[in-house]
């Protein structure tokens, strides 16, 4: 069973000298720490038992959506396989590279990678995600509950007649944006904030930070891209 993804509060914030960051961070790049790195892993932990529990008897593969999830989805495997009891069935995975992002913004397209989408057919498919924002990467501008949806990577994957097909995502922001839909497993409740850390980046810079921070104005005008 999921359990309800952890609500982080709009105000909560760590100071920079709470937590250990590495030194070759600017410190005027992030204005505060999220969520520290041991709360990310011990949550991701819970998410692993969850997971593993729920799919004991079914043909669990796992679709790594790269690169923002990769830091997220090596934590979880690694935890689903500690939680493995005999007789489970094994589980497998894919990387899958997907990008709609322009600096802090989402352009509506959507660039999926190469793969062959034989290997879901018949799989119980869990996409690995690091953050749904708007939620139109995972199912499309409109959202329904209850109804197929008819766009973003829940129809890409549906057309190749997976078993089941659900998501994991370590996060999932709080915004006017959002289409409504909700992963089947989510690891915490942030604010409408650009995070960066633990895989989330802002143009490719910040994703090795070991905790979930929130970048600043300083560095979304230092690293724009124009
Ligand atoms: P959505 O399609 O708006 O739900 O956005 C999903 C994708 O946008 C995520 O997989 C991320 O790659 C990216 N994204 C959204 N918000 C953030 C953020 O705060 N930091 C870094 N990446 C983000
Ligand atoms: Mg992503």
């Amino acid at each position: 069973m999921a359990s309800e993804p952890i609500f982080i509060p709009d105000n909560q914030e760590f100071t920079l000298d709470q937590f250990l960051l590495p030194k070759n961070v600017e410190r005027e790049d992030i204005s505060s720490i999220l969520i520290p790195g041991g709360t990310v892993r011990n949550r991701i932990k819970t998410m692993a038992k969850e997971i593993r529990d729920d799919y004991h008897n079914r043909d669990l593969l796992l679709v790594c959506i790269l690169n923002g999830a990769y830091q997220f989805f090596t934590d979880l495997v690694h935890y689903i396989d500690g939680a493995s009891q005999t007789g489970d069935n094994p589980f497998y995975f894919k990387f899958l590279p997907v990008n709609s992002y322009k600096d802090d913004k989402s352009t509506g397209t959507l660039n999926i990678g190469e793969f062959d989408p034989r290997v879901v057919t018949g799989k119980d498919l869990l996409i690995v995600e690091d953050i749904v924002d708007s939620g139109n990467t995972a199912v499309g501008k409109k959202f329904v509950p209850g109804v197929k949806p008819t766009g973003g990577l829940f129809q890409y994957f549906m057309e190749h007649n997976p078993h089941s097909i659900e998501m994991a995502s370590m996060t999932v922001k709080r915004t006017t944006a959002s289409n409504g839909f909700k992963p089947k497993y989510s690891g915490f409740s942030v604010p409408d904030k650009f995070l960066v850390g633990y895989g989330l980046d802002f143009n490719q810079r910040f994703r090795t930070l070991n905790h979930i921070c929130v970048v600043s104005p300083t560095a979304i005008q230092k690293y724009n891209s124009d």
